[in-house]
């Protein structure tokens, strides 16, 4: 009898989403204005093991407009990648992860858990932790619309008087989701305060099927704690990751017994924010590479010396070549 892909075992440290061999068991979260082809592309050469697309609204993907074309594209060097929709109706939502996987997505992710006024009022992202049964319902259409693993990234509930994401990660499971992701913080928490690591250990104890842990980790160690504290199968990382795709080989090296490299000079993170600019460039031409990187620059350069004044440089950049002779310049300082 042929094997299962189940029936193969996974070395460690790595985790399976359905066929998907996730190696190391180390996610790029998605977020919107962020997360486009480029930031990827810089994580997965970083030693991430999973990449997520910005959310896509899944009324905009089955439009197919310029902007839906620019969230889906992707090289073959970011696989395997997520594509992560958004939306409330239930057929919306299948018909758009058919599309998504005709795209070539190698798993679709539901969002439960975003938190925007925008989203939030039409019933969709972190709204749908206050309706169990739709969620059940979204989550049987998507998982029969596709044959790719199906996965969904939660909040921890609505708010702390409605905390109900392991009975929402359960239905997950008994829909036939392939893994869940959960942040640990309600949705009218937004991104203050802290996340509850608990909750992620209370829904790896309820659920089989892979549990990613998300909220806080900032670095190897924070990794290897949620890990360990939560049992969960793997973590996902967010902010840390912002002007910092090292992040990613250094919390690789922690979860594979090495020494943890040292975090790079200024002038190696100038020579990345030049590069990341590039990419942009590549991707979306200068004009609109411009206002994306002004902001992605800053991360690159922050707790360094004379960072507020080039920053500010940067801000003032009217042009794609004005903003890489701010950078270079910032560059030959740092290595006087
Ligand atoms: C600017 C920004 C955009 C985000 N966009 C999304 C999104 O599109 N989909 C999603 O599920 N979460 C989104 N998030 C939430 C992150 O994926 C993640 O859950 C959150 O930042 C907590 O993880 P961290 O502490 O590692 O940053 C976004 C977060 C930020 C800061």
């Amino acid at each position: 009898m042929p094997r299962k892909w189940r029936d193969y075992p996974v070395e460690p440290p790595a985790v399976r989403i359905g066929p998907l061999h996730i190696h190391p068991p180390l996610a790029l979260a998605p977020m919107a204005g962020i997360t486009s082809h480029p930031f990827r592309l810089l994580a997965r050469r970083h030693g991430c093991g999973l990449v997520f697309s910005e959310m896509i609204h899944a009324r905009a993907l089955l439009h197919g407009g310029s902007y839906s074309r620019q969230l889906t594209f992707f090289e073959e060097a970011e696989r395997p990648i997520g594509f992560q929709l958004v939306g409330s109706d239930p057929e919306l939502l299948a018909a758009a992860a058919r599309q998504a996987e005709a795209l070539g997505a190698d798993l679709i992710d539901l969002n439960l858990g975003c938190p925007s006024s925008r989203i939030v009022r039409n019933g969709e992202g972190g709204a749908l932790m206050r309706r169990p049964q739709l969620c059940s319902d979204i989550f049987k259409a998507v998982a029969e619309a596709v044959s790719c693993p199906v996965t969904v990234k939660m909040r921890k509930g609505w708010d702390n008087q409605s905390v109900n994401v392991v009975e929402i990660a359960r239905r997950a499971e008994e829909a036939g989701l392939a893994a869940v992701t959960v942040h640990g913080r309600t949705v009218a928490q937004g991104y203050g305060g802290k996340a509850d690591w608990e909750i992620i250990a209370a829904v790896k104890e309820a659920v089989s099927i892979p549990v990613f842990g998300n909220g806080d980790v900032a670095s190897a160690d924070d990794a290897a704690a949620m890990l360990e504290q939560c049992r969960c199968d793997g973590v996902m990382i967010g902010r840390a990751a912002l002007g910092n795709p090292w992040i990613f080989e250094q919390v690789r090296a922690r979860l594979e017994g090495r020494p943890v490299p040292a975090p790079p000079a200024l002038p190696e993170r100038i020579k990345m924010a030049l590069y990341h600019f590039h990419l942009l460039c590549r991707f979306k031409g200068e004009e609109a590479a411009l206002p994306e990187m002004r902001r992605q620059a800053g991360w690159y350069l922050k707790g360094f010396p004379g960072a507020a004044q080039v920053r500010r440089s940067i801000a003032g950049a009217a042009t794609a070549e004005e903003l890489r002779r701010v950078l270079q310049k910032y560059m030959m300082e740092a290595k006087d």
